[in-house]
């Protein structure tokens, strides 16, 4: 088949969806690749992906984490395999995805999670090689992965690009200039991205979440961030895992270039 009839048919309205089947939902025979997924949030999507249905290729610099959560899959009978790599070596992206596509057999779906944690720090205190480094993994790395991505995602029926963006991406809070900026500029690219390929039928997304329970948000933080949610809580990494599964579905064939936000009704004038 080629690209263009391929398209065409990522383009078209879900049979499940349009009978509304109870099984419009899963993710049976599709292939992921999740980075950052070792632990914290992208290891919520690795399991809750591969729950339902899709083998997951579990990326993270941290090696020990990264086997550790493909094990875990495994041994929940799902299917798994763990790489180790930093996304942000500029010359790996494409011997990354080739060899995630030749071991699980394609590509579907990628999922840009990974992420760095950072301090806040005003302007003349920015430390230039920080802000580099978070460019680097919120804009540069996406970048790079998507455009090696495009072969394989170009044979799918159903292909998805998500990025774990932020609300701060949005609406800056305190001063992280690394952070803020990048997650602003990695809006920007995931709207290019939508703009660019939806002829094709891959969708582009992004989910904006708020403080999520990982050890992004140390515990001497969490109460001030609940104070700032309306639903008075920190969101759980498995509810923002709910949105990557559903935007990766049927469900969702016909949403691109969109931030959704999981953020327990923060930002929202009147709460
Ligand atoms: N935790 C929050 O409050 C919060 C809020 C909004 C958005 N986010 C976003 O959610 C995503 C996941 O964050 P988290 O809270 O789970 O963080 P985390 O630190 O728990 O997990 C991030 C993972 O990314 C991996 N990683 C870091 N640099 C990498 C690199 N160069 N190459 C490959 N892997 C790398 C780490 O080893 C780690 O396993 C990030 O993009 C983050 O910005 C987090």
């Amino acid at each position: 088949m080629t690209a263009t009839s391929q398209g065409a048919l990522a383009r078209q309205a879900p049979e499940a969806v349009l009978a509304l089947s109870p099984d419009a939902h899963k993710l049976a025979g599709r292939i992921a690749l999740i980075t950052g997924a070792g632990r914290g949030a992208g290891r919520a999507h690795a399991r809750l992906l591969a729950a339902r249905g899709a083998a997951v290729a579990i990326v993270d610099i941290d090696e020990d984490v990264a086997t550790a959560t493909a094990a875990e899959i495994v041994e929940a009978g799902g299917k798994a395999i763990a790489v180790a790599a930093d996304i942000t070596d500029r010359g790996l992206a494409e011997r990354l995805v080739a060899n995630v596509a030749q071991q699980l057999g394609g590509l579907d779906i990628l999922v840009h999670n990974a992420g760095l944690i950072y301090s806040m720090t005003g302007l003349e205190e920015t430390d230039d090689a920080n802000f580099d480094r978070l460019l680097a993994i919120n804009i540069h790395a996406p970048l790079y992965l998507t455009r090696a991505s495009l072969p394989y995602l170009r044979k799918s029926r159903a292909p998805r690009v998500i990025f774990i963006n932020s609300q701060w991406g949005q609406v800056p809070d305190g001063h992280s200039y690394g952070y803020m900026v990048s997650k602003a500029g990695q809006l920007g690219l995931m709207k290019t991205l939508a703009k660019e390929f939806v002829g094709e039928g891959i969708l582009v997304n992004a989910i904006t979440p708020g403080a999520i329970l990982t050890r992004m948000v140390p515990d001497q933080y969490i109460e001030a961030e609940k104070a700032a949610i309306p639903l008075g809580r920190l969101v759980h990494p498995e509810e923002i895992a709910a949105a990557v599964a559903f935007l990766a579905s049927d469900e969702a064939a016909f949403i691109t270039g969109q931030a959704l936000p999981v953020n327990g009704g923060a930002l929202v004038v009147g709460i």
